[in-house]
C-alpha cells in the first residue's frame, strides 16, 4: 500500500489526536490480570492494537471493540503460550509476559529479534523476573518463565527501559511483598499504566519518577479507563503544520507531555501557542537548524527524531541529530536523500544541511516513525511523491491520510 502525495499545500485547520498507541497496548496486556471486565476508552483504530487484540484473544480473553471503546474479559484460565506469529510481528507483544507470569505463573514466548531500528533485547525484563524468583529458560530462540508466586524484589535497570519498567510493574502488582524498580522509565505511558493498575486495585506509586514502588496484592478487579492522548501523533501533526508553512490547531493533547518538542520548535523559529488541551502551531518566519539528542523522557523522544529531521531538511543552516536510544534509526534519511535532502550519517549522528525546497520522489517507509517523517517531507516538497510501505505507518497513526486531508493535504491511499 502507498500514499500518493502532491506537495506544496499549507496545512490549516484543527485536528484531534487519538489515544496513545504506546499506552493502550500495555493496558490491554494488563487487563489479562483482572478478575473482571476492563473497559478501555479512547482506543485508536491502528493495526498494532489489532495485533495486541489477537495476542490476548489467543491467550483466552474475549475482546469487544466498538468505536473507540474496548472491553476485555479475561477467561477462567489464561493460556501461557503467546502466539508466535503475532509476537514476531509486533515487539510490544512481550508486554504480556509480566501479566501472565504474575497471574498464571508461567509464560512461553518467542524471543523478539532486532528490528528495523536496531537491536532490541529483552534482557532487562528477564533479569527483573529472575530477581523476583522466576525460573527463566532461554533456549532455541524461545523464553519460558515460571514462578509459583513472584516475590517482590528491588530491581536496578541498567537503562530506564519503558517496556521493562512496565512488565515489572505488572509482575509486581500480583507478587508477594514489595517490588522497587530503580532507574525506572519516566514516560507518561508509565504513569498511565500506574493509574490503570491502581483502578484495578493494585498499589503502585512513584510512576513518573526514577523509582516505582509496587506493593503486591492478591487479586485485581476490572477498571474503566481512558487512555492518554498520543504525544507522538500530536508531535507529527505539529511538525506537519510548521513544515508546510501552515497553521494547525492540535486538539485534545496533553501539552505537558510535549514540553521538549514545544521548546525545540520555538528554538527553530516556529510559532507554538499552548492552552490546556490544545496546541497551535504555525510558521510565520524562516525555520532554522537545530541540535537534537534523543533521550529517555523527559528528554527529547526518539520517536520524534525523524519528524525533526524532516523539518531540519528545509531549515536554514545545519542541524545535528544524535540518536542515543537505538543503534540504527536513520534508514529513513536514505529515503529523504531521494527527495533532495542533504544528509551525512556518521554512526549515531546525522548532520542535515537544509535545502530551500525538497523535490517529490518515490520513497519507501523503512519503519513507522520514519515513514511518517517521509509523508511530512512529501507534503512540503515541490511536485508529487509516492510513499510506499504505508502498512508500517498504519501500525501507529489512526486515519493518518483522513486527518491530513482534513487539514488540506493532497494525499490519497493507493491500495
Ligand atoms: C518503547 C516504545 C518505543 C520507544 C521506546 C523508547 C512501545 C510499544 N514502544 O519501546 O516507541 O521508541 O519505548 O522511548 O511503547 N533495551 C535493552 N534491554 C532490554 C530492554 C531495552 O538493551 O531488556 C534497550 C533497547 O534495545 C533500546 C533501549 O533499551 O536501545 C530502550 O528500549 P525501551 O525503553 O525498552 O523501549 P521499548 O519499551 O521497546
Amino acid at each position: 500500500m502507498r500514499f500518493s502525495i502532491a506537495g506544496g499545500t499549507r496545512l490549516s485547520g484543527t485536528v484531534r489526536v487519538s489515544g496513545a498507541k504506546n499506552s493502550v497496548l500495555k493496558l490491554m496486556a494488563m487487563s489479562l490480570m483482572a478478575n473482571d471486565q476492563c473497559v478501555i476508552r479512547n482506543v485508536p483504530r491502528i493495526s498494532d492494537v489489532e495485533t495486541m487484540k489477537g495476542v490476548i484473544e489467543e491467550l483466552g480473553a474475549t475482546v469487544n471493540w466498538s468505536g473507540d471503546t474496548m472491553m476485555v474479559t479475561p477467561p477462567e484460565r489464561l493460556g501461557t503460550e503467546a502466539p508466535e506469529e503475532l509476537v514476531r510481528g509486533m515487539r510490544a507483544s512481550i508486554q504480556v509476559m509480566g501479566p501472565l507470569l504474575a497471574k498464571v505463573g508461567e509464560v512461553h514466548i518467542v524471543q523478539p529479534g532486532g528490528c528495523s531500528i536496531g537491536h532490541r533485547p529483552i534482557d532487562f525484563h528477564l533479569k527483573g523476573f529472575r530477581a523476583m524468583g522466576a525460573e527463566v529458560e532461554e533456549r532455541y530462540g524461545y523464553v519460558r518463565a515460571r514462578a509459583n508466586r513472584l516475590k517482590g524484589a528491588t530491581i536496578y535497570l541498567d537503562f530506564p527501559s519503558v517496556g521493562a519498567t512496565e512488565n515489572l510493574m505488572a509482575a509486581g502488582a500480583l507478587a508477594e511483598g514489595t517490588t522497587v524498580i530503580c532507574n525506572a522509565a519516566r514516560e507518561p505511558e508509565i504513569v498511565d499504566q500506574q493509574n490503570f493498575l491502581n483502578l484495578m486495585g493494585a498499589k503502585v506509586r512513584g510512576a513518573g519518577t526514577g523509582q516505582v514502588i509496587v506493593e503486591g496484592v492478591k487479586e485485581l478487579g476490572g477498571a474503566d479507563y481512558t487512555v492518554i492522548p498520543d504525544r507522538i501523533e500530536a508531535g507529527t501533526m505539529m511538525v506537519a503544520a510548521v513544515i508546510t508553512g501552515g497553521h494547525v490547531t492540535v486538539q485534545d493533547v496533553e501539552p505537558e507531555h510535549l514540553g521538549f518538542l514545544i521548546a525545540k520548535l520555538r528554538e527553530m523559529g516556529a510559532g507554538v501557542e499552548v492552552s490546556h488541551n490544545r496546541i497551535d502551531c504555525f510558521a510565520d518566519q524562516p525555520i532554522t537548524g537545530t541540535t537534537v539528542r534523543s533521550m529517555p523522557y523527559p528528554g527529547f523522544a526518539t520517536d520524534l527524531q525523524p519528524n525533526i529531521a524532516a523539518l531540519a531538511s528545509t531549515a536554514v543552516g545545519c542541524s545535528v541529530l544524535i540518536e542515543t536510544i537505538y543503534s540504527n534509526r536513520f534508514h529513513y534519511l536514505e529515503e529523504m536523500r531521494k527527495m533532495g535532502a542533504k544528509v551525512i550519517i556518521e554512526q549515531s549522528t546525522a548532520v542535515i544541511k537544509g535545502v530551500e525546497k525538497l523535490t517529490g520522489a518515490s520513497v519507501t517507509a523503512p519503519d513507522l516513525r520514519g515513514g511518517a517523517a517521509l509523508v511530512l517531507c512529501a507534503m512540503a516538497a515541490d511536485g508529487n511523491s509516492i510513499v510506499d510501505g504505508v502498512e508500517l505507518i498504519d501500525r501507529g497513526y489512526e486515519e493518518f491520510e483522513r486527518k491530513l486531508s482534513g487539514l488540506g493535504a493532497r494525499i490519497t491511499r493507493i491500495e
